[in-house]
């Protein structure tokens, strides 16, 4: 389905070069049926190294010939870097945009086009393919359209459909996920030292003590709950930390970030909308 196709990836930075990765790794297109643009020359000159890429200054040299223009500029410079490709791109082609904050509406109105946008939010594990990737339909995109999105960033990850209205629960929930979890662990390294254990050894016990209940939540098919139930013992350790758990409100702690992260998403949206 995509092997035939040119993608174009405008912003080949952090997101945009571990798709590529991705894509190539899951040989979805040969390494020449990519275009990686970025202004710095060196970086480009590391990614045609590393994966033989084709590569451009221009980004309307790179998005000629391209079925899929994937669009992976920061927020910031979003409005120009779309703005500077209108009078290149085609309606034919499907713009996949990563960019947080900015809906499909904005990138069609910046692109002068009525072809096909999607918009996707994906986290960052997805350099090592462990993403969890939220793609959107704009007007203009249909089902097929969210298949070419969905195989793409299935590349690196799962991926999810949701409405674009749903874009900023998602930033909240996944796009944001990474950094708690990030901050769990770490939290959890400090009390293993607190408790004697030596660092390196409590990162490499917390990290997969992590990485195994996630794997269990998704392979088991369980509710956390009840994997949570199965493995507490009357009178044990996990009751009574559990007991400390719920009453310094590491639940409702989580939810909060979760519903501050959504709304400074909203806002952000905005902001960018103008
Ligand atoms: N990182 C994540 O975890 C994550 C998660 C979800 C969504 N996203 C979204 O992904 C997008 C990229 O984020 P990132 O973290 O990958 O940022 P990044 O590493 O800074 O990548 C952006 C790239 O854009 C390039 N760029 C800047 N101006 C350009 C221009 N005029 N023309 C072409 N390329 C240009 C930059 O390279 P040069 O300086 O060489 O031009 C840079 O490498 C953002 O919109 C972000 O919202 C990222």
């Amino acid at each position: 389905m995509l092997s035939s196709k040119t993608i174009a990836v405008i912003g080949a930075g952090h997101m945009g070069s571990a798709l590529i990765g991705g894509i190539l790794r899951a040989k979805l297109v040969s390494p020449g049926r990519i275009h990686a643009a970025r202004r710095s020359e060196t970086a480009l000159a590391e990614l045609h190294k590393r994966w033989g890429v084709k590569t451009f200054t221009d980004n309307a040299k790179a998005i000629h010939g391209a079925d899929i223009v994937i669009l992976s500029v920061k927020p910031q410079v979003a409005a120009a870097v779309v703005r500077g490709l209108a009078p290149a791109v085609q309606p034919s082609q499907l713009v996949i945009s990563l960019m947080a904050g900015i809906t499909t509406d904005t990138i069609s109105k910046l692109l002068q086009v009525s072809g096909p946008v999607v918009r996707a939010m994906p986290k960052t594990p997805a350099p090592v393919d462990a993403g969890a990737t939220a793609v959107a339909a704009g007007a203009g995109a249909g089902e097929r359209h969210l298949a070419l999105a969905e195989r793409i960033f299935g590349s690196v990850g799962t991926v999810a459909v949701v409405p674009e209205s749903a874009m900023d629960a998602v930033t909240g929930l996944s796009g944001t996920g990474p950094v708690y979890i990030f901050m769990l662990i770490e939290a959890m390294i400090d009390g293993g030292v607190k408790m004697g254990l030596p660092r390196a050894t409590a990162a490499k016990l917390a990290a997969q003590t992590v990485f195994g209940a996630a794997k269990l939540v998704m392979e088991s098919g369980k509710h956390p709950a009840i994997l949570r139930d199965e493995v507490t013992t009357p009178g044990g350790t996990a009751i009574n930390a559990i007991h400390e758990l719920e009453s310094k409100g590491l639940r409702s702690v989580l939810i909060d970030a979760i519903v501050t992260a959504t709304r400074r998403s909203e806002e952000l949206s905005r902001i960018l909308a103008g």
